[in-house]
């Protein structure tokens, strides 16, 4: 069984394929942590809890004096604020009182043969009774808060999720002043934090340091997980690469402003505690209501880092994706951003579908300045209804024609903002994020819709359902192209106001919800000015999500490269645009690493490079399956190496292979043999190109030799291998 409960030395013990996860409920209530990493067959670890000599500065229990207890230095499954646990608290919550003392203690549990959802956000599955959930309630008997903690493992993933939920089993108003999802302690501080920083252009950049005493964290108040950060982190014992070593990683299930932080103590500990950010946020509990924390997902190996991204892409391909679109090959689009920004009309469009559909592309998509009287980007968010001045004949007419092109269709949309200049906001002002008395800040000449209201939701659905339901539309792009500022809520009371940002992310899921459930074959596209919400609260709407503005084949390399931590590449929206620092080929070579597309004017290629679009259209076809499926290898990271990035697809049954490997500058020298990983060594794999037969193990120690195939600047190369 994956969870068991030792009665006689009270220890929960969580095991997956590879990985134990355990803790103790203490004689006096409290839950300990006691062990998480590779597989135990046994559970001795109650040792674990004796941390030596500390000071009479450490609080104890009255009931354990001179048991060597104290909150302040064991480790805690969820730690909560002001009753002796002096580290970061998962749980901080003002009483009736006004204070902060939070003290919760071991009621009971429960085993569960499934996952319960969570309510009003975004969660794993279980797919045909494959994991099973923990439940421990905890209970303040002083303030009546009850915190329950949710644990979900997989019988065949090395994952475990987290979360927790507050409930208020008291008569009197409890405010929730941080309520984070999961408290992961370690026993050392030997680690690496790995995580993804940027801005807009440059998401994802991997980086890493050594942990340090002290906080360290990374965080969003923007509104949404960001540009900026992502709420992943992985901790690397030192010394651990790529390919080996041990790795926890961590990923917030989780659109809005999050919080990672880790905190070393002077007894050279580490806690790591994801959720919900603090700052900005309150949350009133009235008697007899509960609240939900976003979940957390957990993985750990000694494999490296790779593996644990691995792991992360299996578990979200299985378990997190819903969309249908998941397992089928996605359409190949062209997308009127780049090729046309607001400059187009109804002729326009057609003739990029003429061109397209010779060359193999299967839809194309309208992105921003169809709707309103918007030319540019300063109106008519929000007045979700055709331009026909643009559009003549309307949207029905306009789809008919490029259907007849042999295309399907796709329209963007960005359905949580609001132009001042629009007809929505002079019936509406009122409808959009804002503090009484303050001018709003305007972010590209937008304002933020009160998603937390029901009335402008039921607005915005209404809108956009009379589009989707009577016309022949296939896709949806839900871009979000600003940060949140002037936070507030007409309908809120003040008391409530710093609730809107969790508020916010609520109603959006709300209403991503309902279209995705109205519009159960819609393919939805997530964005936010590319990569700002590149997060698993999105994928868990829409399988796939524009990873960057940037389409420079070049720059992507390092945001896929970062991208690929937690998230799979086919999740990944990436074109190839009019950017011509790299030869098509290579634009190509790096846009399959995703969903593939196009995102410039087709009339404007040469012949040549129409016909070089209708191959790589074909070889999109054909090794779609193993880049959607398989296995990624991360060989050379551009982050790590100056002149050179690879990386390699392994199908699941190593029958079939793909590297790609792209010059970024001219290197010192020609000569470059590149190394596979994945293979199975006994197996004899063809290059198709070249008909070459090679072992598993020659290509993976020898490696093949790419000297005279890639030397020059921004050129690339794709070498694919099938097994006999
Ligand atoms: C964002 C998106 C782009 C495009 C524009 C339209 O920036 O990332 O792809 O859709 O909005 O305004």
């Amino acid at each position: 069984m994956a969870i068991t409960f030792d009665a006689s030395k009270k220890i929960f013990k969580l095991d997956t394929v590879s990985t134990s996860y355990a803790f103790a409920v203490h004689s006096e209530g409290y839950l300990l942590h006691l062990y998480y990493g590779a597989y135990l067959p046994d559970n001795n670890l109650l040792s674990m809890l004796d941390r030596g000599m500390f000071a009479s500065f450490s609080p104890d229990n009255p009931n354990c004096i001179a048991s060597g207890f104290s909150p302040d230095v064991q480790p805690s499954e969820y730690s909560v604020n002001g009753t002796g646990d002096f580290r970061v608290s998962a749980l901080q919550i003002c009483n009736r009182n006004g204070d902060i003392s939070t003290d919760v203690r071991y009621v009971s549990h429960r085993i569960l043969a499934e996952k319960p959802a969570l309510c009003g956000l975004p969660s794993l599955r279980d797919e045909n009774g494959d994991s099973e959930t923990l439940e421990v309630t905890t209970r303040d008997s002083v303030t009546g808060a009850v915190v329950k903690l949710y644990y979900t493992v997989y019988s065949d993933l090395p994952v475990m999720t987290r979360s927790a939920v507050i409930e208020n089993d008291s008569d009197a108003v409890m405010e929730l002043e941080r309520v984070y999802s999961t408290c992961l302690e370690l026993p050392t501080m030997d680690y690496d934090m790995v995580h993804l920083y940027g801005k807009w252009f440059k998401e994802r950049t991997v980086t890493e340091r050594p942990l340090c005493h002290g906080i360290q964290s990374i965080a969003s108040k923007r509104g949404s997980s960001s540009h900026n950060h992502n709420p992943f982190v992985a901790l690397k014992k030192h010394g651990s690469s790529e390919e080996s070593g041990e790795v926890y990683g961590v990923n917030l299930v989780y659109s809005g402003n999050f919080a990672i932080d880790i905190e070393v103590d002077g007894f050279n500990t580490t806690r790591l505690i994801a959720g919900i950010n603090p700052t900005d946020f309150t949350w009133r509990l009235e008697p007899g209501e509960s609240f939900t924390a976003p979940e957390a997902v957990m993985v750990y190996t000694d494999k490296g880092v790779g593996e644990m991204s691995r792991i992360f892409h299996r578990t979200y391909r299985k378990h997190l994706i819903k969309s249908p679109w998941r397992d089928i090959e996605r359409p190949v689009l062209i997308n009127s951003w780049e090729a046309a920004y607001f400059d187009f009309d109804d002729d326009k469009l057609v003739a990029f579908a003429h061109e397209a559909a010779k060359m193999g592309v299967d839809m194309l998509v309208m992105d921003d300045g169809w709707f309103g009287h918007r030319n540019l980007d300063d109106s008519s968010l929000g007045d979700w209804y055709v331009n026909e001045t643009k559009l003549k004949g309307g949207l029905a007419k306009l789809i008919d024609r490029v259907n007849a092109e042999g295309l399907k269709f796709g329209i963007w949309y960005e359905p949580e903002m609001i132009s001042p200049d629009s007809d929505l906001y002079r019936a509406h002002p009122d409808w959009c994020l804002h503090v009484r008395g303050r001018e709003n800040s305007p972010a590209r000449m937008q304002y933020v819709l009160d998603m937390s209201r029901k009335d402008v939701r039921d607005n915005i659905f209404e809108q956009m359902c009379s589009v989707l339901q009577n016309n022949k539309i296939d896709y949806v792009k839900w871009d979000f192209n600003r940060n949140i500022t002037e936070a507030g809520s007409a309908l809120l009371p003040p008391e409530r106001q710093k609730e809107i940002m969790h508020r916010f992310v609520l109603g959006t899921y709300e209403l991503m919800d309902r279209f995705v459930k109205a519009f159960p074959d819609i393919l939805f596209e997530n964005c936010s000015g590319g990569g700002g919400r590149f997060d698993p609260g999105m994928l868990y709407y829409s399988p796939q999500i524009w990873c960057s503005d940037n389409t420079d084949a070049i720059e992507r390399l390092t945001i896929q490269f970062g991208t690929s931590m937690c998230y799979p590449v086919s999740t990944f929206g990436a074109h190839v645009a009019a950017r011509p620092r790299t030869p098509l080929s290579t634009r190509a070579n790096v846009a399959m690493c995703g969903t593939f597309g196009y995102e410039l004017d087709p009339r404007k290629l040469t012949e040549e490079e129409k016909a070089q679009v209708r191959e790589q259209i074909q070889d999109y076809r054909k090794y779609n399956r193993l880049v959607r499926e398989g296995d990624l290898y991360r060989l050379i990271a551009p982050t790590d190496d100056a002149f050179r990035c690879a990386w390699e697809f392994v199908s699941p049954d190593k029958n079939e292979a793909m590297l790609t490997s792209v010059v970024m500058r001219m290197p010192e020298t020609m000569f470059y043999v590149q190394r596979l990983r994945g293979l199975d060594p006994e197996k004899l794999y063809t290059d198709t190109d070249t008909g070459e037969v090679y072992s598993g193990a020659l290509l993976m120690n020898a490696g093949v030799n790419l000297t005279r195939a890639v030397y020059q600047d921004g050129e690339s190369v794709v070498k694919h291998f099938v097994a006999k």
